[in-house]
């Protein structure tokens, strides 16, 4: 990506700040102090057993950096994490209470320090070691563990070794070689977990994945409703615990907890039943029924889930009472819900792992600079096309300078279209690093081109492609049901962004002007989930597939179709629709 004169007028600015600072020495603001962070709205409900639950992770471990609005709501490092999760069982201990540490899955693919190894190095493999030295009771695998399979093999082999049982993977296997040669499909970590809990309360708990199909080969994954008929599940939950923890890297809603959760209450029917899901990346809460909870957690450790239950003795059958929260994660909110101030909040584990993560980020050399961003631009906060649109400057901007460069069809007009789900993250301003990089646009892309296609045809290609869904309603559901199942999730947290800022009338708006952005929750439990309140995000949906600006030629002229070969054989059967003198097809 270039930012050619921005990049010369900042750095214009950034040398008068230094002037003006004299003494030259690093003046980096302390990272509480520099921008606005709203606390928490009232303290957490504690029960007798309480969660603090984590998912989706996907490498955000050095906490969310950008200063624009909201990201300083999630800025707090994995190392200020495990200092929050530190005070908080000793405020357990002194409350004499059970207080466990949960985690459901994704931990690959989001950032560079999961994803900017070097050649050769395995993805997350550097990064999860410092989840490690979070005192987790239960971990499940997500379905970002299995599109590759060497990333499996290493949470196999390196990785659930370490957590010593409690890493869990009901429904997940991997074909490894046997000690004689021949292949075995085993769990990857274990299919189920039994232990007591501090203060004595015995909890059977699973670690399901939903029917995920993207999985690589020689990777395993049994459907939940198959799950529920193997033996081994029987037995596991044929004893009646104080409580079944469910795990997993599934969604609370429409997904298939019901047919776990229903599995185990045809044989206990009054167990509490604890749910703690992951995968779509949105804060979300039901109770399928009144002695059970399901809760989800967000994504890119923005959010800290809290549960709480005030547990009843064995044998009563009345509602338990529930609390859940969804914590920002930022040193505000640690503290606040801690009682320790600045001074007295780091402790030095949680030092030595923001420590560790920068200098993996340094090996990484995610710091490498290949530009400034004057501005924001975002992937749903500002309508396409438009100038704050990170897919407007993709699609006419990036796409088209880049792809001329060193390419001898750069002189011959095109259209170059693109999906708009190969960006992955908004792109705030500021320094471009190679770890932007990776956050924003992690896929390499081929371009492929078709040269000759006439600009009329060409220009009926993209507005076809875009339609396809609204005109062919059954085919679109089922396509988003079958990406549902490959792992692709931005359509239900979009969604759910949408429904957040559709909620909110004008008036609210108005009222919140002082509120600073971020999530609104609305879930099915009782009461206000969100633990500090914000105002939502702007929404505006965006088309699934871009394009670059048309070269203003007579409908006539031919000219190159270029495209990223993941739309292939959409595209060709579309081009094949808008024209018929000539078959395209793959070669
Ligand atoms: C997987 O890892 C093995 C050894 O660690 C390596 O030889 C192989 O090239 C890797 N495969 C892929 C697809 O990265
Ligand atoms: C699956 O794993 C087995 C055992 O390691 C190996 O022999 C086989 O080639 C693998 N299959 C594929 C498709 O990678
Ligand atoms: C998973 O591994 C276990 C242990 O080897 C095996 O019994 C089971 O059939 C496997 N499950 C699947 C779905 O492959
Ligand atoms: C118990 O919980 C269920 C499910 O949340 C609810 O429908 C029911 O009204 C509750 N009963 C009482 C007595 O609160
Ligand atoms: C977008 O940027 C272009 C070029 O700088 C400018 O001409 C145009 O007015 C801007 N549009 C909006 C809506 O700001
Ligand atoms: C263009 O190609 C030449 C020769 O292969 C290479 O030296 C140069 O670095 C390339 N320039 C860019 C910007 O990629
Ligand atoms: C931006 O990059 C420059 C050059 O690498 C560096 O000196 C500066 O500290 C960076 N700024 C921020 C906010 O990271
Ligand atoms: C483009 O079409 C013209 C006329 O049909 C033909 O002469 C030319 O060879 C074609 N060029 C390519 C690259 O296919
Ligand atoms: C917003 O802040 C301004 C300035 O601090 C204050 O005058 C105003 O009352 C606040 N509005 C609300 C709704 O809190
Ligand atoms: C286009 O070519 C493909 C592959 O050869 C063929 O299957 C298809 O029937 C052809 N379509 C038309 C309309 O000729
Ligand atoms: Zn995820
Ligand atoms: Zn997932």
């Amino acid at each position: 990506m270039q930012f050619g004169n921005a990049l010369v007028s900042v750095l214009a600015v950034i040398s008068v700040v230094y002037a003006c600072g004299g003494d030259g020495h690093n003046h980096a603001p302390h990272k509480r102090a520099s921008v606005p962070i709203t606390r928490p709205n009232r303290p957490l409900e504690w029960g007798d057993l309480n969660i603090i639950h984590t998912t989706d992770s996907h490498g955000w471990l050095l906490g969310h950096q950008k200063t624009s609005s909201p990201e300083p709501n999630y800025i707090a490092t994995l190392g200020e994490f495990a200092s929050f999760v530190t005070h908080m069982k000793a405020l357990a201990k002194e409350k004499d209470v059970d207080l466990l540490l949960v985690d459901s899955g994704d931990l690959h693919d989001g950032t560079g320090l999961s994803d900017g190894f070097p050649p050769g190095g395995v993805d997350a493999h550097d990064s999860n070691k410092f989840m490690l030295e979070l005192p987790y009771d239960l971990m499940a695998i997500g379905n970002h563990e299995l599109y590759i399979y060497n990333n499996t093999l290493d949470m196999y082999k390196n990785f659930a070794p370490k957590l010593d049982g409690r890493y869990l993977s009901s429904n997940v296997n991997i074909t490894v070689p046997g000690k004689d040669g021949r292949a075995m499909s085993v769990p990857v970590g274990e299919r189920y977990r039994k232990f007591k809990t501090q203060k004595g309360r015995q909890i059977t708990a699973l670690g399901v994945l939903y029917d995920f199909t993207g999985n690589d080969k020689n990777t395993t994954v049994q459907s939940p409703a198959d799950m529920v008929k193997e033996p081994w599940f029987a037995e596991a939950i044929k004893d009646q615990p104080d409580v079944f923890l469910l795990t997993g890297h599934m969604p609370v809603s429409n997904d298939d907890w019901p047919v776990v959760h229903g599995a185990v209450r045809a044989v206990h029917p009054d167990t509490p039943i604890i749910i703690l899901g992951g995968h779509t990346h949105i804060r979300d809460c039901n109770q399928p029924d009144g002695r059970s909870i399901a809760l989800e957690s967000g994504r890119y450790m923005e959010t800290i889930g809290w549960l709480s239950a005030k547990l009843d003795k064995k044998g009563n059958t009345g509602n338990i009472t529930f609390s859940r929260r969804y914590l920002d994660t930022n040193a505000v909110t640690y503290e606040y819900h801690t009682g320790t101030s600045s001074r007295t909040f780091d402790t030095s584990l949680g030092k030595s792992i923001t420590q560790g993560l920068n200098k993996l980020a340094q090996t990484f050399d995610l710091g490498s600079l290949f530009g400034i961003a004057p501005q924001d631009y975002f992937l749903s906060r500002a309508p396409y096309p438009s100038n704050n649109s990170v897919l407007t400057l993709l699609a006419q901007e990036v796409l088209p300078v880049s792809l001329a460069i060193n390419n001898s069809r750069s002189s011959i007009p095109n259209v170059i279209l693109t999906n708009s789900g190969s960006l992955r993250f908004d792109l705030y301003s500021g320094n471009f690093t190679k770890n932007d990089q990776l956050t924003v646009s992690p896929f390499t892309d081929a371009f492929l081109y078709i040269p000759n296609v006439t600009a009329g045809v060409v220009n009926m290609v993209l507005p076809a492609l875009n339609n396809a869904g609204a005109n062919q309603r059954r085919e679109y559901t089922e396509r988003e049901t079958e990406l549902y199942r490959r792992g692709y999730v931005d359509m239900k947290y979009r969604a759910w962004l949408e429904d957040m800022a559709a909620r909110t009338s004008e008036v609210e708006k108005r009222a919140a002007a002082n509120l600073t952005l971020g999530y609104v929750t609305k879930d099915s439990c009782p009461g206000v989930g969100d633990d500090t309140s914000h105002a939502p995000l702007p929404f505006f949906s965006t088309p699934d597939f871009i394009g670059s600006t048309p070269p203003s030629v007579p409908d006539d002229t031919p000219i190159d179709l270029v495209f990223v070969d993941f739309i292939e054989d959409q595209l060709l059967g579309i081009l094949n629709n808008v024209q018929t003198s000539k078959n395209y097809t793959v070669l």
